[in-house]
């Protein structure tokens, strides 16, 4: 499948190694297994992004205020699944200030300073180009994802911000997120974001425990996470931030009094990532070497369930695989991965999928940033894939992203995409196991039973 994101390609790769010995017991989890427990899928894709109709009217800082100003509404319309015209901008700032061991992001460590006005000129020429494709779109959804964008200095945001409003329409309640790393340096940038336009924050806590945390190779403590929750909490109307689970040595009652701690401390949005082995970083070798271990598959399983039973007792069920909210206030970027629908992708190695002529194009830039600068300063874009999606790959692709959706798919919509219906004997055989189920209203969405297994689920009805 061409160009596929990350989170998508490993997908794919977790269907392939599964064959048609699909195991659909639920305790069939984990590593070892072959059947996906999600170890490797847990993470918001990254990705997890056009000339435009008028712009809005004025420069830099009305664009700024005018954003500043959104509140944003999210009414059972706006988020009813497969109806909303959404169309996301995703933009990805590379750079970190230390690389952490378990993290295969694509992100980059540099010991000088990073030339943000440079950047903010290939960002904005970036975005006037992948505007010129698309043009008449309304965009509803911005991520500034990384890499660490709470690096970037307020003005950089602002200013691309502003090249996205010059270049696109721009909803009147758009949700823009940031993604910030907690410590106190950056804590103390909020107040410009906020000024800038962005009214999301998504924060990094990573674990509420400060052994935890060194040994996850994090420059904060736990004091310091939360010190910067406290400040976002203030300064923007929605916030959420992540924690990963599933660590080297975690018990279940830890875990249980870690989780309840945390979401005494959230609002409406948690994102609970299990630990992922990703090859190539400094976690796969200490695994590899027997240095670093992991839960096995049942001790994972039963963090997930406990996971599971505290966010719904708390009211943040999950509405996808590793994502808890408040009904009403999940991440509405992320739907719009999650629900197929439309997104540019801008900044070194983003991805986007955009529907030009009646095709779904997979699109990609150039990973490493230098390199991109240069391909978008000879070029105008960094642009090193942009390839249309066969009807089966865009079919496949809605199943995958789909399925971790609590809301499931549309069976409608499924058919459209590949030219015929999914097939009723698959979705019987997986019903009479308690693995899906069909709603009223055409929909097929995985049960509780079906989500620790949802690897082999998504490749049984893709078969
Ligand atoms: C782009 S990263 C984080 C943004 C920000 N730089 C930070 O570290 O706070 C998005 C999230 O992916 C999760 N993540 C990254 N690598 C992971 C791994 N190997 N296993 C589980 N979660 C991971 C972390 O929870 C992280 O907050
Ligand atoms: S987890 Fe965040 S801070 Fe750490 S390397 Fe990855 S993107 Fe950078």
């Amino acid at each position: 499948m061409p160009g596929i994101d990350c989170g998508v390609e490993r997908r794919m790769g977790a269907r392939a190694g599964l064959g048609d010995a699909a195991d659909f017991s639920p305790l069939a989890c984990g590593e070892g297994s072959g059947v996906g427990f999600e170890r490797r899928d847990t993470r918001v894709p990254l990705s997890t992004r056009p000339r435009p109709d008028p712009p809005p009217p004025g420069g830099r800082e009305s664009v700024g205020r005018d954003l500043a100003s959104t509140r944003t509404r999210l009414d059972a319309g706006r988020t009813s699944p497969d109806r909303d015209p959404a169309f996301g901008v995703y933009v990805h700032w590379p750079f970190c200030r230390s690389k952490c061991p378990y993290c295969d992001f694509n992100s980059h460590v540099r010991h000088g300073l990073v030339d943000e006005q440079r950047l903010v000129r290939a960002f904005a020429a970036e975005i006037a180009a992948t505007a010129a494709r698309t043009p008449g779109r309304t965009v509803s959804t911005i991520f500034f994802g990384g890499g660490t964008p709470s690096l970037m200095e307020p003005a950089t945001v602002a200013a691309i911000l502003d090249a996205i409003a010059k270049n696109w329409r721009v909803s009147d309640d758009v949700e823009v997120t940031l993604e910030a790393n907690p410590t106190s340096v950056e804590a103390r940038r909020f107040k410009g974001y906020r000024t800038a336009g962005v009214n999301r924050v998504s924060l990094g806590v990573q674990a509420l425990d400060d052994a935890a945390l060194s040994a996850l190779g994090r420059t904060h403590t736990a004091r310091e996470a939360l010190d910067a929750v406290a400040i976002a909490r203030r300064i923007f109307e929605r916030y959420s931030f992540d924690l990963i689970y599933a660590r080297p040595g975690q018990t279940v009652p830890a875990w249980r009094a870690e989780l309840t701690g945390a979401i005494s401390q959230a609002a409406e949005h948690l994102s609970l990532y299990q630990l992922t082995i990703e090859p190539g970083t400094p976690f796969a070798a200490l695994h590899a070497s027997g240095r670093l271990a992991t839960p096995d598959a049942d001790h994972a399983r039963n963090l997930y369930d406990i996971t599971q039973e505290v966010c719904a007792a708390a009211g943040l069920p999950a509405y996808e695989v590793s994502n808890h909210a408040r009904p009403g206030a999940e991440c509405r970027h992320n739907l719009v991965y999650w629900r197929c629908r439309e997104y540019a992708g801008i900044g070194p190695g983003a991805h986007g999928r955009l529907d030009i002529g009646g095709v779904r194009r997979a699109t990609a830039t150039e990973r490493q940033p230098e390199a991109w600068l240069a391909l978008v300063e000879g070029q105008g874009s960094g642009l090193v894939t942009d390839e249309p999606l066969s009807r089966t790959e865009a079919a496949d692709e809605y199943l995958l992203m789909g399925l971790r959706l609590a809301e499931g798919i549309d069976l409608n919509r499924f058919e459209r995409l590949a030219g015929h219906p999914l097939s009723a004997e698959r979705i019987a055989h997986l019903t009479q196991h308690g693995l899906v189920e069909t709603l009223a209203a055409g929909r097929l969405r995985v049960t509780a039973t079906g989500f620790p297994v949802l690897n082999a689920v998504v490749a049984d009805l893709a078969a």
